[in-house]
């Protein structure tokens, strides 16, 4: 980027950042999440630091947020409570620690790796060992007193044994359940509802009613121990180190992070550890956005000094954040399996919640009209249930425009045909050849609901078409090791796992099978139903069967209506694919003889994922029972979820199912699904 695109970017940036800093802060209510705003911000820090001469006073990187609201009474912090710059990734930690490196030459730091709880800053004063009034950070100089408030939280002791001015930071919380509970009650009684668990701690905390405040059950960590005199605390010596402090901290009667928290002697170990709390995260009964790393050495970091409103001798190194802002750099169509033409947004690759993304689907030409979606507009991106990329909101105010239109293509991007339009503005390429379509059906055969071939995903698939390796799926059982070895990307080793993975997928129940096929609005659930009402194995019968079903045999499956039989019996009337069937019998595909006695069909096909203990069965013992009866067991929860079982004190999974609309239950309703 040149200077003068670099001064504009920020001066945009900075109204935006500002804009939304004013909502949220000071008004109390965000139109953005807070970690797009985060986002942004960090865009302009990078730019800024890229070009330190572009850098103002009135930049809001140069100054700490949040104004004491005017209905209490205002407090002079002793020390500015600070704040900390962010970092997202190891090798932007890296970065940081080179700094200091350069700074304080010297082989290793010892750090003091702990949480970053995510709710309200307080500082906690106590005089002769009483609680003499506590402040919240407000804009670091200057704090509002909120000690009546925080005298409700029990976590925070009235009294401490120890004689003169003792001052303890940390920070105000609430849990996740507290959150769900406090907003549950909220929407009730048509209160208002807090966005995440930080604004609700913040907001119970500026409660000029202490019984409110004490009602929200708030928690509190401490984090940090500001007198540090031998002449002050029991101690004999001055602390040394930030861990000490934390020890004191625990003495005098204090919460901290507890085993969440812990030395390191070097970058490698905050890395395990940062991926061990990341790991953990999700359980917690509170919200952490990432973990503070200082500096153990109390004397260096002193000696480090501040930059700005943060010290240099601790950083946050952050979570991947659940939105990111970004850049649209194109819009595309991409032609689907049953050739729907899909818009997808090319994005400038971004972290969200610890998956590199850069592209999100945009839907239909509604949604692009809906955001207002130009090529080369600021986005705001996040993942729909936490898995698949959507845009969020286009960021106008950011636009230079030199922003382009997009408009849904006339003709089929791939093999040029005229499309038609469909209902809700769904554009559809409607040549039976179209080679993207022919590709999209290849990825399904293969996929986990119908072959489910280990190892072979679409861009195996692509190389293997693009090097005249197959043609279509049939030619899949025919590959050799020798003809995937050579492909780039591929080592001997690999190219066996393959060929095993292929041969092993050669056997397949005649669900699977039906549904692999593709056949236009036949899903798992119509393929079941097919091979439930006319189960064949042999592959001669089967085509003579479907091939002479008429629409009235289909539709006296309960559930099947006319579209759906046409769509059947079209596929069975064209020679292509009685040719195709032939060519997968000659290929060594085996339909499995569909079993006697059919076990609980309604598991066929079913994705199970438990959360909690159960108490009549371990995990392990209801993952096995599902898998005999014909069901998949999985471990995450996603779109692709039918069941989430959920026993006593279920996890994350639990919240993500409710979200997704999985269908959530109980273990005896389980138990009763398996009979
Ligand atoms: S140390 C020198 N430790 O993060 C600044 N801060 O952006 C002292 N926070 O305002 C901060 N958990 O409210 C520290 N374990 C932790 C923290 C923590 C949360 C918050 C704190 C501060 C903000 C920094």
């Amino acid at each position: 980027m040149t200077k003068s695109e670099a001064k504009e970017r920020i001066e945009k940036l900075k109204k935006l950042i500002d804009k939304y800093r004013y909502q949220y802060h000071v008004l109390n209510k965000l139109e953005i999440s807070e970690e797009a705003l985060d986002s942004l911000k960090h865009e302009l820090k990078k730019l800024e630091d890229e070009f330190p001469d572009l850098v103002t006073p009135d930049s809001p990187t140069q100054r700490v947020a949040g104004k004491p609201l005017k209905e209490f009474k205002k407090i002079r912090h002793q020390s500015k409570m600070m704040s900390l710059e962010d970092v997202f990734s190891e090798e932007e930690f890296s970065e940081w620690l080179a700094r200091i490196k350069k700074l304080a030459p010297r082989d290793n730091f010892p750090f003091y790796s702990e949480p970053k709880f995510d709710g309200l800053a307080l500082s906690v004063v106590y005089e002769d060992g009483i609680l003499k009034y506590t402040a919240t950070r407000g804009d670091g100089e200057i704090g509002e007193d909120v000690t009546q408030n925080v005298r409700t939280i029990e976590s925070v002791p009235l009294r401490i044994d120890q004689k003169g001015r003792v001052e303890v930071r940390g920070e105000a919380i609430i849990t996740k359940k507290n959150f769900e509970i406090i907003n549950r009650g909220q929407k009730k009684k048509g209160g208002k509802v807090y966005a995440n668990t930080r604004n609700l701690a913040a907001g119970s905390l500026r409660q000029l009613d202490p019984k409110i405040t004490a009602s929200r059950r708030l928690d509190f960590f401490a984090y940090d121990l500001i007198t540090k005199t031998s002449d002050v605390l029991k101690t004999s010596d001055v602390l040394e180190f930030h861990s000490e402090e934390h020890k004191t901290l625990r003495e005098l009667g204090f919460k901290t992070g507890g085993d969440l928290e812990r030395r390191c002697e070097n970058a490698a170990e905050v890395f395990k550890h940062y991926k061990k709390i990341a790991e953990k995260r999700e359980k917690l009964a509170y919200n952490i956005d990432g973990i503070v790393i200082s500096i153990d050495s109390n004397e260096l970091f002193k000696k480090l000094g501040v930059v700005g409103k943060a010290p240099r001798g601790a950083i946050a190194f952050k979570f991947s954040p659940k939105e990111a802002a970004t850049k649209v750099e194109d819009i595309v169509v991409q032609v689907g399996r049953t050739g729907a033409l899909t818009p997808v947004a090319i994005l400038r690759p971004v972290e969200i919640g610890g998956v590199t993304v850069s592209r999100a689907t945009l839907h239909n030409e509604d949604e692009i009209k809906r955001l207002g979606i130009k090529i080369g507009d600021s986005v705001i991106v996040g993942r729909a249930g936490d898995v698949i990329p959507d845009v969020r909101k286009v960021l106008k105010e950011l636009r230079t425009g030199r922003e382009k239109e997009f408009h849904m293509p006339k003709h089929c991007p791939v093999c040029n045909k005229p499309t038609k339009k469909e209902k809700e503005m769904l554009a559809k390429c409607v040549n039976k050849n179209c080679p993207a379509m022919h590709r999209e059906n290849l990825y399904h055969f293969v996929s986990r609901k119908a072959f489910n071939i280990d190892g072979l995903g679409p861009k195996i698939l692509d190389a293997f078409l693009d090097n005249g390796l197959i043609q279509d799926a049939a030619d899949i059982f025919e590959l050799k090791e020798d003809d995937i070895a050579p492909l780039e990307r591929f080592g001997e080793k690999s190219a066996e796992n393959i060929i095993l993975a292929i041969k092993n997928a050669r056997k397949i129940s005649l669900a699977r099978f039906l549904y692999a096929l593709g056949i236009l609005h036949v899903g798992e659930e119509t393929a079941l139903l097919l091979a439930k009402q006319f189960p064949i194995s042999n592959f001669q019968f089967l085509i003579k069967k479907y091939k002479n079903l008429s629409s009235e045999n289909l539709q006296n499956i309960q559930d099947i209506g006319p579209k759906v039989a046409e769509s059947i019996r079209n596929w069975f009337q064209d020679e292509h694919n009685i040719k195709f069937l032939e060519k997968l019998e000659k290929a060594g595909v085996k339909i499995e003889k569909p079993a006697l006695h059919v076990s609980s069909p309604k598991l066929q096909g079913k994705t199970f994922v438990f959360t909690g203990e159960m108490e009549s069965m371990s995990r392990d013992e209801a993952k096995a029972k599902v898998r005999d009866l014909g069901g998949d067991p999985s471990e995450t929860v996603s779109k692709n979820t039918d069941y989430v079982v959920a026993g006593y004190s279920p996890g994350s999974k639990y919240d993500k199912a409710k979200k997704l609309g999985a269908k959530i239950m109980g273990e005896k309703e389980f138990l009763k699904l398996i009979k």
